[in-house]
């Protein structure tokens, strides 16, 4: 499973990168708002630290607009994504994209139709929100293994980032469930790799070598 970073924290980026857990990263409108700096600047500096796919979303709702800003956000470096909303326009603008060899990934996808729908459409990525579909009472995680079965009877190419993703039983089904992709808050990740017994073991260890003879 391929990890990507769900922020616009280029610190953060520099940071987890070290670990060698970033294969990719994710921004939205929301996330590049939190850093109050010129969305531009932030996508270079990001794809400069990382080897990897990074997400820069449109905010035109018309597909001209979408393929407009899709061709600026393109040039400012070879590995940007362009990330699309899951609308009419959204697949038109993914299929025109597609057809000039750019990368795409359609976000906001609530319903196995819409994940057929832009995979058709020829995305390279699509993004189920597991978290938001929890949020209104739903279970997120069934969306992901339908798009994965889907996706499989077909031989679709395109492949599943799993997002809005909260904790680490999603991260852990969506892997069980064969999600190509996980993108992960930064804050998240830490939970990802401690557990108590690790760390109690790790003490344990070092009061019983104090018994060693030196
Ligand atoms: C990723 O592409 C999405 O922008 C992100 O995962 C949304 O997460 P949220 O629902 O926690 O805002």
């Amino acid at each position: 499973m391929k990890f990507f970073l769900d922020t616009g924290n280029v610190e953060e980026i520099k940071r987890i990168t070290k670990l060698g857990l970033v294969d990719g990263v994710t921004t939205n409108p929301t996330l590049i708002a939190k850093e109050s700096r010129p969305f531009k600047d932030i996508i270079k500096e990001i794809c400069d630290v990382v080897d990897g796919p990074v997400s820069a979303e449109v905010i035109g709702l018309t597909v001209e607009e979408m393929v407009k800003e899709a061709h600026e956000l393109a040039a400012w470096a070879p590995n940007v994504v362009i990330k699309l909303p899951m609308t009419e326009a959204g697949l038109e603008a993914t299929y025109e994209l597609t057809k000039q060899g750019i990368k795409t990934n359609v976000t906001l996808v609530f319903s196995a139709a819409q994940g057929l729908m832009a995979a058709k459409a020829g995305a390279t990525y699509i993004s189920p929100f597991i978290g938001r579909l929890d949020d209104i009472g739903t279970d997120g995680m069934i969306l992901v293994k339908d798009l994965k079965t889907i996706l499989s009877n077909y031989g679709f190419k395109t492949e599943i980032i799993a997002a809005s993703v909260r904790n680490i039983t999603h991260v852990e089904e969506a892997a069980k469930a064969g999600a190509h992709i996980a993108t992960i808050p930064g804050s998240l990740l830490p939970s990802l790799w401690k557990h108590p017994l690790t760390d109690s073991g790790i003490e344990r260890f070092l009061k019983d070598w104090e018994n060693v003879p030196k």
